[in-house]
C-alpha cells in the first residue's frame, strides 16, 4: 500500500509522538511542560513540504547513513558504484534513500509501531536485498526507543539512524543556548564536504570537547574544525564505558534528553544548513533551529576498516540489530 499515514503513540504521562510510514519518519514529539504542550522536534506542516525539504527531518536514514566518499565501495574484490547525491559522494543512502520510501506498517499498538521495508538488490548501487524493520516504542517513563533490525542476501554496508532535530525550547528559539554533553574522547575531523580527512583526534584538539555540558554557541565558529562545517557537523566516537552517549538540556533548563545507544558513534549536527526548510507554522526554519544527534557508525566506514568500532558490513545469515533511546525528563 502506498498511502502515507500518520500514527500517534501516547503514554500515561501525556507524552505523544507522531510517526509516518513515509520514511519511517518521526514527525512530532510533545510533552506537557508547566501545563503547556511543548513540541520537542522539528517538522513540517504537510507531506508535500516533507517531500520538498532535504534536511531529512525525523527520517529513518539508510541504507548507509552519513557519507560514503566517491560513492563507491569494494567488497571481496568486487567494485560497486553507488548513486552519488552530494557532489561525487553519497549522503544518507543516495538519491532515493530509505527516508523517501513508503514503509509497510508491520504492527501497531497504543505505544509501539513497527515499519518494514525491503530494499532490493542493487538499490542505490548497494549489493544484496536488505530486509529492514524500524520500530518506535513510547514508554510510560517518557522514553522513545528506536530499534533497527536487518538481514541481507549479500554482504553490504548498513548504517541506519534517525534524523530527528531536537529543539527542547519548543521551537521558540534556536538551539544555540541549549547545552550538550557527549561522552566521547575522540572525534573525526572532516573536510568541507563532510568527508573524514584525518584519523580520529582527541577531543581536546580544536576545542571539540563536549565531555562536560557545554552551551552550543560557545566558540561555535571559532574552532577551525567547526569553521569548516559552519558549526558542529562531526562524528564523535562514543566512550562505551559511559552508559549515556549524550545529554541535551533546553535553554530554560526545563527539558533534558539523554541519548543511549548500541552504536559506536554519534553525529552531532547543529542544523548549519537548515535555512529555508519549511516549518510547521507556515514559515521557514533558520539555521541552528534544531540539533540532530544521530547515533550511527563513523562516516565513510566502508573505507576505514581499522577504525575502533564493530564492522559496518552485514553478511548473509547475520542479523543487524541496533537501538537508540531518547529519554526525556521535565523539571
Ligand atoms: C547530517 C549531515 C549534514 C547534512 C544533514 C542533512 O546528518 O551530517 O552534513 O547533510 O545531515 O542536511
Amino acid at each position: 500500500m502506498s498511502v502515507k499515514q500518520i500514527i500517534t503513540l501516547k503514554n500515561s504521562q501525556g507524552m505523544k509522538i507522531k510517526l509516518s510510514n513515509w520514511g519511517a519518519t518521526w514527525l512530532s514529539c510533545t510533552m506537557q511542560v508547566e501545563g503547556k504542550n511543548r513540541e520537542l522536534i522539528l517538522g513540517c506542516q504537510s507531506f508535500e513540504q516533507y517531500e520538498q525539504q532535504d534536511a531529512y527531518l525525523g527520517a529513518t536514514v539508510g541504507r548507509y547513513a552519513n557519507r560514503i566518499a566517491n560513492a563507491e565501495i569494494d567488497i571481496a574484490g568486487k567494485h560497486y558504484q553507488l548513486i552519488a547525491n552530494q557532489g561525487v559522494n553519497q549522503l544518507h543512502g543516495g538519491k532515493s534513500g530509505f527516508d523517501k520510501k513508503i514503509w509497510k506498517i508491520e504492527s501497531q499498538s497504543e505505544q509501539q509501531v513497527t515499519f518494514g521495508l525491503i530494499s532490493p538488490d542493487g538499490d542505490q548501487g548497494f549489493p544484496g536485498e536488505l530486509k529492514v524493520t524500524a520500530s518506535y516504542t513510547l514508554t510510560d517513563d517518557n522514553q522513545v526507543i528506536v530499534e533497527y533490525n536487518a538481514s541481507t542476501t549479500k554482504c553490504t554496508p548498513v548504517n541506519l539512524t534517525n534524523h530527528a532535530y531536537f529543539n527542547l525550547d519548543g521551537e521558540t528559539n534556536d538551539i544555540l543556548a541549549h547545552s550538550l554533553k557527549v561522552n566521547a574522547n575522540y572525534y573525526l575531523p572532516v573536510d568541507a564536504n563532510g568527508i573524514p580527512c584525518n584519523d580520529l583526534l582527541d577531543v581536546t584538539q580544536d576545542d571539540m570537547d563536549l565531555r562536560q555540558l557545554r552551551v552550543l554557541s560557545d566558540n561555535l565558529l571559532t574552532s577551525p574544525a567547526r569553521k569548516i562545517t559552519g558549526g558542529y557537523d562531526h562524528a564523535y566516537l562514543l566512550d562505551k564505558s559511559k552508559p549515556v552517549a549524550a545529554q541535551l538540556v533546553s535553554s530554560d533548563k526545563k527539558v533534558t534528553m539523554d541519548v543511549t545507544t548500541s552504536y559506536p558513534a554519534l553525529q552531532v549536527y547543529t542544523g548549519n544548513f537548515l535555512a529555508n526548510t519549511p516549518n510547521r507554522h507556515n514559515g521557514k526554519y533558520a539555521n541552528f533551529a534544531g540539533v540532530a544527534l544521530e547515533a550511527q557508525f563513523l562516516p565513510d566506514s566502508p573505507h576505514h576498516l581499522t577504525w575502533p568500532q564493530p564492522s559496518c558490513f552485514l553478511e548473509p545469515g547475520q542479523t543487524y540489530h541496533h537501538q537508540i533511546t531518547y529519554q526525556f525528563f521535565i523539571s
